[in-house]
């Protein structure tokens, strides 16, 4: 796998720097709130494990999926394939996410999970990429693990056509993975 990669983007140290981090200010933000942390699959399986175990409140875990994009472009539409299992009307919601690339993805999500009148919802993404955003996307995350230049990314739960996800680092294909 490592041979597939042009360049480590965001090394494991890196990460998991910016997660404990993030880890204190959302321990504070949910202090006596028992937040619904929602993780949407399956980007960001490996993000939330490591994040969440820096939440150090009391929190239910649930996971969503919605249609993924296929190679390395997004459709732009999005269905729900697995709903969260929590009751949310009245629960604070935690949306994880592993990157913010157009918003398409997590546009849909909120507009989703807004529907079941939950008290309120935040969300924390470890990549955002600014220069895909599709024009009319207005959502703003409320936590970023890092901004990252306009490349696809892999590794550290992101994927190339499922594969890369258990790479412990984010890094950048080469372009010749991309034809295997
Ligand atoms: P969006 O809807 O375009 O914001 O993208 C959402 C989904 O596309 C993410 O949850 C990822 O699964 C996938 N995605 C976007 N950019 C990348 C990338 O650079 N590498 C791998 N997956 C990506
Ligand atoms: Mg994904």
């Amino acid at each position: 796998m490592d041979r597939d990669i042009k360049e480590v983007l965001l090394t494991e140290a890196q990460i998991q720097a910016r997660i404990a981090e993030m880890g204190e200010e959302l321990t504070r933000e949910y202090a006596d709130k028992y937040p619904v942390v929602v993780g949407v699959l399956k980007g960001v399986v490996v993000f939330y494990a490591d994040m969440v175990r820096q939440i150090k409140v009391p929190c239910e875990m649930d996971f969503m999926a919605i249609s993924s994009y296929s190679g390395t472009n997004s459709t732009g539409k999005a269905v729900v394939k697995k709903d969260i299992s929590a009751d949310i009307k009245g629960r604070h919601v935690l949306i994880l996410e592993d990157i913010y690339d157009t918003g398409n993805s997590l546009s849909f999500t909120y507009d989703y999970l807004m529907e079941k009148e939950p008290a309120s919802i935040k969300i924390c993404t470890l990549l955002d990429k600014p220069a895909r955003r599709k024009p009319g996307i207005t959502l703003k995350p409320d936590y970023v693990g890092f901004t990252i230049p306009d490349a696809f990314v892999v590794g550290y739960g992101l994927d190339f056509d499922e594969k890369y996800r258990n790479l412990p680092y984010v890094g950048i294909l080469k372009p010749e993975a991309y034809s295997k």
